[in-house]
């Protein structure tokens, strides 16, 4: 049976820069700078702030630009008392599609844990919202050899109360944390590797069509000069950018390379 065709999503993590105003003018130059037919080809979406979603999502709609809203982290409840929280709902009323859930930064540096990761993600789709689930080792697991049973841990952790469909829409995104915002990105053979061994436990929990349809994104020190080559790789399905989506010229590369 031949493999259904995965759409390449390509998505900007601006994290904590851009002010609303900022963020305005680079989505209008990012915009400028895409093709006409990359939209066909590849998903694109971008992750500003929660301070300049509002100011994004109606410079979006307005000028019927190609790309999605996303926002960078969400609370599991609908709403209630967690100062300084925001909520799925809040999010779908702005039009946000894309919800990156687990980021390393949100792990290692505000005490997110597998159980928090998992209601995040079910919290998302059942706003009909797809979470960018986010799995990734350290420098030290990876030198121990424990790369593929820490990721797949994680994957496990945060999907086992998907159901099918569920899972065939995720997106996951493989962020080796030793190459993020570094200047060192795992090779394309290595990153394949790894982004293999999480399609196959998906292949084997959850069954083959979700398998093949869910999309696996790569992150860490992807830029345009690297891209070609991890996008190129067969279980790589689009990427995850941080510093390089501040450059709206850069990110419209990476859309281009993704389109081949
Ligand atoms: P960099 O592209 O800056 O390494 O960041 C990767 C990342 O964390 C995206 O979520």
């Amino acid at each position: 049976m031949a493999e259904p065709r995965r759409k390449p999503l390509v998505s900007g993590n601006w994290k904590m820069h851009m002010t609303h105003l900022e963020a305005i003018n680079l989505i209008q130059k990012l915009s400028y700078s895409l093709e006409a037919a990359d939209p066909s080809y590849v998903d694109l979406s971008v992750h500003p702030p929660f301070t300049a979603l509002r100011s994004v999502q109606t410079v979006l709609d307005a000028d019927d630009m190609p790309m999605s809203l996303g926002a960078q982290n969400v609370h599991w409840e609908d709403k209630g008392a967690f100062t300084g929280e925001i909520s799925p709902t809040m999010l779908a009323k702005l039009n946000v599609s894309y919800v990156i859930v687990g980021h390393s930064e949100r792990r290692q540096l505000f005490g997110e844990t597998d159980e928090m990761v998992a209601k995040k993600v079910a919290a998302v789709f059942a706003a009909r919202m797809t979470p960018i689930m986010c799995v990734g080792e350290t420098l030290d697991e990876r030198e121990a050899g424990a790369t593929e049973e820490r990721v797949v841990g994680q994957l496990r952790a945060g999907t086992a109360a998907l159901n099918p469909e569920q899972m065939a829409a995720l997106v996951v995104a493989y962020e080796p944390i030793w190459a993020i915002g570094t200047g060192r990105n795992a090779t394309p053979d290595d990153a394949q590797a790894v982004c293999n061994a999480l399609r196959a436990a998906v292949l084997a929990d959850h069954g083959e069509a979700a398998g093949a349809r869910l999309r696996i994104q790569y992150g860490g020190s992807v830029k345009a000069a690297n891209a070609a080559e991890l996008l190129a790789q067969p279980d790589i399905d689009g990427a995850l950018v941080g510093g390089a989506s501040l450059d709206p010229g850069e990110l419209a590369q990476i859309v281009h390379l993704a389109r081949n």
